[in-house]
């Protein structure tokens, strides 16, 4: 399909003013370009046009006419930090935590991170493939149509490229956009006693072969009490920068690690959790451009505090909304509730929450030239859901699912 007219939007959601302006702090309102009864005009899987009834087009001409009947439009929501490639599950670690451990606790037995890590390594391609493919699927039936993608359940180098393979795989199977970050640094694996030696293999030996083979964009790290330090990861990022990969950082989730501050002096792209994150390293952080990016699933499933976003806003940090899906801190593959519950405990305005799943994460992975609105040449990617402003969609955490999405363009459901 080449053209394609929707008209009789009730609301049509565009966030083109933060496109225009590159912006992603201070998000008023009126940055979300709304238009009420409003057109879209797609060509070529780009935005061609859009507007409210005073400067309706003659449509009649179009190829393709849809009516929206009064529903809501807005741009494919953009997940920015997910853990999809993961075997087994680790439900009975949540019982745990309802007898009263902590997830460190629990990790610290040797569960969390690195027993899935056991159950991913024993499982076949095949088996991975089939779980990637399905995430994905149940990701777009949820309205995301960018999703970032991390290892990290392999830790060692084979095992890390496996999983990279296989996300890179799936990522060609579906009309999602999917980013992937190697996540090497996700947790000790048991066959090493120290960091620094574990650092030192994934930084010589798997570093350059994602890098020359593009297999991620980024690389990740857990800075945390209990996983890696700011300085365990020095030569990993510094070798990352220099083979033109990006950073993502997990930073300051349960204790102050410093990790805000280093994101900030590593000029990551962004940095995720930082419910810990001291107010130094925060005005760091928006001093250069790092995206917080707040993860409040993972406040619900391991009752640990809502990061608060007023402390960045304050300070000028742009704000993304992510799942953080996962087995262990994050079941949950809802964005559309992650906005909801952001706006509900991390204290984020309406239109924050919103460019919170959309503008602003699109900029945390480099694409804010091309997704995460529905300006003039953007990419033609966006839901229709059966509400009918966005306040109701914000309002109704999640439950109603987009009753049509389409990526460039093109219809997916
Ligand atoms: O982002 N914090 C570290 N990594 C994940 C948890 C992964 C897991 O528990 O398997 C997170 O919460
Ligand atoms: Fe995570």
């Amino acid at each position: 399909m080449t053209e394609l007219f929707i008209h009789n939007i009730s609301e049509l959601v565009t966030l083109e003013p933060l496109a225009f302006q590159k912006k992603v702090v201070e998000i008023e309102n009126k940055d979300l370009g709304t238009y009420h009864n409003a057109w879209l005009w797609i060509k070529d899987g780009k935005i061609f046009g859009y507007g409210d009834k005073e400067t309706k087009p003659d449509f009649k001409i179009c190829e393709n006419i849809i009516d929206a009947k009064q529903k809501l439009i807005l741009p494919g929501l953009i997940d920015s930090h997910t853990h999809p490639l993961y075997a087994g599950s680790r439900h009975d670690e949540f019982a745990m935590r309802l007898d009263g451990k902590t997830y460190q606790e629990i990790a610290q037995a040797g569960g969390g991170i690195k027993a899935t890590v056991r159950a991913t390594r024993e499982a076949s391609d095949e088996t991975l493939l089939e779980l990637a493919r399905k995430r994905f699927k149940n990701f777009l039936s949820k309205g995301v149509t960018t999703i970032e993608a991390k290892s990290g359940y392999g830790l060692s180098p084979s095992e890390e490229i496996r999983e990279l393979e296989i996300l890179n795989y799936a990522a060609q199977e579906t009309n999602q956009l999917v980013i992937t970050t190697c996540l090497g640094l996700h947790a000790l694996p048991p066959e090493f006693k120290d960091n620094k030696a574990f650092v030192k293999l994934l930084t010589d030996e798997l570093l350059p072969e994602v890098a020359s083979r593009k297999l991620a964009m980024y690389v990740d790290a857990f800075i945390e009490n209990g996983y890696f330090t700011v300085s365990d990861c020095e030569p990993y990022f510094q070798k990352a920068s220099d083979l033109g990969l990006k950073i993502r950082i997990h930073a300051d989730e349960f204790s102050d690690a410093g990790a805000a501050s280093a994101a900030a002096q590593w000029q990551a792209s962004s940095a995720d959790h930082l419910q810990f994150a001291s107010d130094d390293g925060i005005s760091l952080m928006a001093e250069k451009g790092v995206i917080a990016t707040l993860l409040p699933g993972t406040s619900l499933y391991t009752t640990i505090p809502f990061t608060q976003a007023r402390r960045f806003i304050q300070r000028g940090c742009g704000i993304a909304l992510a799942t953080d899906f996962n087995p262990g801190s994050c079941l949950v593959d809802n964005l559309a509730m992650m906005a909801t519950i952001g706006a509900l405990h991390c204290g984020l305005k309406a239109a924050e929450a919103i460019a919170a799943v959309t503008y602003v994460p699109a900029v945390s992975l480099g694409l804010g030239h091309h997704k995460g609105a529905l300006a003039k040449g953007y990419d033609a990617d966006f839901l229709i859901y059966d509400v009918e402003s966005a306040t109701e969609w914000l309002a109704d955490m999640g439950r109603t699912k987009p009753s049509k999405v389409w990526i460039q363009g093109v219809q997916q459901i």
